[in-house]
């Protein structure tokens, strides 16, 4: 049966504000942070009726506990939609959510449903990086990777032994200017409208309302500089200049171009093309940059054609690496312009709806930008990126 792939369009999203792990969600449940954002996404967009929903795909990295029982169908019941409504768990590590939103996207575009919900969570205080994992042995014993492959803060120094040039005072740098955009972004109220307000409670304190991240600091280049480097003696990753430990969830509403425009749901971002890859895991952080190449050659279009960037900021050096590949300045006004997660925070299978979040607001702001690009890197060795297109590009220089 011939069949005709359908443009398929970012309509909506959504996040938590991101604790620090064991921080502000220390007695929240992940399961109710993704309900939150499910719901929340109902709430904003009324035009919607709950049953239209087909799909709800939700990533996590850890699916045990109050991640586990197929989260995508569980927060789905729980969230309120209707009982008809399917979903489940999906896991790329750090790029969940991002292969929640290709997954549903590619779902759209062959016609199996015409709007699903994708997100993802991590608890990283209810559940550690490699809590429960079990790595076959063959893996280290045969030598398909070397152990450091496994910690990803060892993958960033190994990456930093292969890019020399990057030096710890300009991963600093890149940090520092991460904290300082977020600020800004915060005191501009840039960050603010794709938060959902959490109820939280404290056994001591009772009672409260997580309404902004957690984990941004004020800093400096001194400060920066006498951080502790904790995987390996005298390295150059810090606590400061790699994203942190931390707690948030993310979701997404996408349908088919044709059903938003029938049920006269906001159209925030058009997909163009998207691109997965596998790297050496020994150095992980390099995934984005054939990733990247990857999507634009889908695309047909080059690096130059791209006009706003959201790069996740894993660690500093893997971001810089991307921008020397691509010749991008440190600095270049396109990229991260709110700052990224060094500042805001990396609860790993959420963070790729936040940064599509972002570029959609950021798309409403910029008419003159015609595509924009989401890039990660992924444990084990992956990096994923999506291309988008603004619809509200007026048609001028990019
Ligand atoms: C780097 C890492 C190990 C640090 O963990 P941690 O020690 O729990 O981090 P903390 O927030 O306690 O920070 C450590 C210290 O640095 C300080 N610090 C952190 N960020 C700082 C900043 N930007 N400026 C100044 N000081 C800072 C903290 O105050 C703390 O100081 P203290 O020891 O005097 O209390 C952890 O954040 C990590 O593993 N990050 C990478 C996560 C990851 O791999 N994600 C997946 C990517 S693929």
């Amino acid at each position: 049966m011939p069949r005709e792939v359908r443009d398929v369009v970012f309509v909506d999203g959504v996040r938590t504000p991101f604790g620090k792990a064991g921080g502000m969600y220390a007695n929240t449940r992940a399961d109710d942070l993704v309900i939150r954002c499910i719901r929340e996404l109902l709430r904003r967009n009324p035009q919607l009726p709950p049953e239209r929903v087909e799909e709800v795909a939700i990533a996590a990295t850890t699916q045990i506990g109050d991640q586990g029982l197929t989260i995508g169908r569980t927060a789905a019941l729980l969230a309120g939609l209707p009982k008809t409504v399917p979903g489940f768990a999906i896991d790329r590590m750090c790029a969940g959510a991002m292969t929640a939103v290709t997954t549903v996207a590619s779902g759209i575009a062959m016609g199996a449903y015409d709007v699903a919900i994708a997100g993802g969570v991590e608890h990283m205080g209810h559940h550690p990086m490699g809590e429960g994992v079990d790595p076959n042995p063959r893996i280290i014993a045969e030598k398909l990777v070397d152990p450091s492959a496994l910690v990803m803060g060892a993958t960033a120094e190994n990456l930093h032994d292969r890019v020399p040039h990057i030096t710890k005072e300009r991963t600093d740098a890149f940090a520092l200017a991460s904290q300082q955009k977020t600020a800004k972004a915060y005191a501009n109220g840039k960050l603010q409208g794709d938060l959902v307000p959490v109820a939280v409670r404290d056994p001591e304190a009772g009672w409260g309302l997580a309404t902004v991240d957690e984990a941004p600091r004020d800093t400096s280049m001194e400060k920066l500089a006498t951080l502790k480097t904790p995987f390996r003696p005298h390295g150059k990753v810090t606590a400061g200049n790699a994203a942190g430990l931390n707690d948030g969830a993310t979701a997404s509403l996408l349908a088919a171009e044709e059903t938003a425009r029938e049920l006269g749901l906001p159209i925030a971002m058009r997909l163009v093309s998207y691109g997965f890859v596998g790297v050496e895991p020994e150095v992980m952080g390099v995934g984005p940059i054939p990733s990247t190449e990857k999507a634009l050659r889908i695309a047909g279009l080059t690096i130059d054609d791209i006009g706003l960037f959201e790069l996740n900021e894993a660690f500093a050096v893997q971001v810089l690496a991307f921008l020397d590949h691509f010749g991008i300045a440190d600095d270049d006004p396109r990229v991260n312009r709110w700052g990224g997660a060094i500042a805001i925070g990396h609860p790993l299978a959420s963070s790729g709806v936040r940064l599509m979040t972002q570029l959609a607001r950021q798309f409403a702001e910029h008419p003159e930008v015609r595509y924009g690009l989401t890039a990660m890197c992924v444990g084990i060795g992956m990096g994923g990126t999506v291309i988008w297109e603004n619809p509200h590009w007026e048609g001028g220089n990019k």
